[in-house]
């Protein structure tokens, strides 16, 4: 089965091709050089942006698989959740081609999307447990059968990925904050400043960066102007405490529910600290662990197009009323 995937839930404008579940194509669009200027996601300009590029990405997509729209066999959009105004731009798309070449259309879940990387090359068995870090969101999901996910935690507040992106802004760094806090924190010293975990009374494993974001923006402040040394000391400093959030919280989760492997993915999953930290933590408990290549953890098509060729394949359709959803709630 020959699926277009196409992504526009954010900032990048995305198309790609799957034969079968494997990648033909995956062209992605950053707009990093537009909303850097701002330090985040400036809608408006993602929308006006998105509509500019998106056919001559997918037009790049499909002569990179040597195929035409009329050699597909369904298009999968993303319809949420994600900014209104960048889905809209991909949905009326995927619906033109899907109406015009009288293809099959399938609306998809950017979530499920993010789980559904982990399939593009070493697909985890069920049942597994993933944790899905981005900008928009912070979740684990216990995935016991194929497309059914049970929500086990989340963050209260921030997302881990929003967290590094607000860091960064603080520390005048940049826009996307995680690459750059990756890179500045290879100076620095982890153990240089004991900043804050959340904790809950409840027990539940969910996450909070907000505290730990106001810790650093206090203690940038108490030491302004910060010297380079120091602002290495903070990157490294303010990931490892992420990515001892994010671990520990996903080992408590495995251990409670009883399941023994687990997929990372997402933006943040492109972390080296993050991925290391996983690795040696289920290695010292015998649990399996997947990410997807870094490449394929960000915002992608090809994830789109491996989570709808799945629902295709159980023979879902979505009609010409579908619509975009700020919220989607996966589970
Ligand atoms: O999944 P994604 O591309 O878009 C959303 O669905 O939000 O995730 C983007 C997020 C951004 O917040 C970015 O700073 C973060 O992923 N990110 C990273 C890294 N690469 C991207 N965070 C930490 N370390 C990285 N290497
Ligand atoms: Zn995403």
């Amino acid at each position: 089965m020959r699926v277009l995937g196409i992504e526009t839930s954010c900032d990048e404008t995305a198309a790609a091709v799957l034969a079968d579940g494997a990648i033909r194509s995956s062209v992605v669009l950053s707009q990093d050089a537009i909303h850097g200027l701002y330090g985040g996601v400036v809608p408006e300009l993602a929308s006006r942006r998105h509509i500019e590029v998106m056919l001559p990405v997918v037009r790049r997509a499909l002569d990179e698989a040597e195929t035409t729209l009329d050699g597909l066999d369904g298009i999968a959009v993303t319809c949420g959740p994600g900014l209104v105004g960048s889905l809209l731009v991909g949905l009326s798309v995927a619906k033109a081609f899907a109406y015009a070449h009288r293809l099959p259309l399938v609306g998809v879940n950017h979530l499920e999307g993010h789980i559904f990387a982990g399939f593009l090359q070493e697909p985890p068995s069920h049942p597994f447990l993933a944790l899905v870090v981005s900008g928009g969101h912070t979740a684990l999901y216990a995935c016991l059968r194929p497309l059914d996910y049970r929500l086990v935690g989340q963050t209260r507040d921030d997302a881990a990925g929003e967290a590094f992106d607000k860091v960064a802004k603080l520390l005048g760094l940049g826009y996307p904050g995680g690459p750059v806090i990756e890179r500045v924190a290879g100076d620095g010293d982890p153990k240089a400043i004991a900043f804050p975990t959340a904790q809950f009374t409840d027990q539940l494993p969910d996450f909070s960066f907000s505290g730990l974001k106001t810790a650093v923006s206090l203690f940038v402040r108490r030491h302004a102007p910060l010297p380079p040394a120091l602002t290495a000391d903070v990157c490294a400093s303010f990931q490892a405490t992420v990515v001892k959030m994010l671990v520990r919280r996903t080992i408590r989760a495995a251990g409670r529910l009883g399941i023994r492997k687990i997929l990372l993915t997402g933006g943040v999953a492109a972390n080296r600290a993050l991925r290391q930290a996983l690795e040696a933590e289920c290695g010292a408990r015998g649990y399996g662990w997947t990410a997807p290549p870094p490449r394929l953890c960000t915002d992608n098509a090809a994830m789109i197009a491996a989570a709808g060729t799945a629902r295709l394949a159980r023979g879902e359709r979505a009609d010409l009323t579908l619509n975009a959803r700020a919220t989607f709630p996966l589970a």
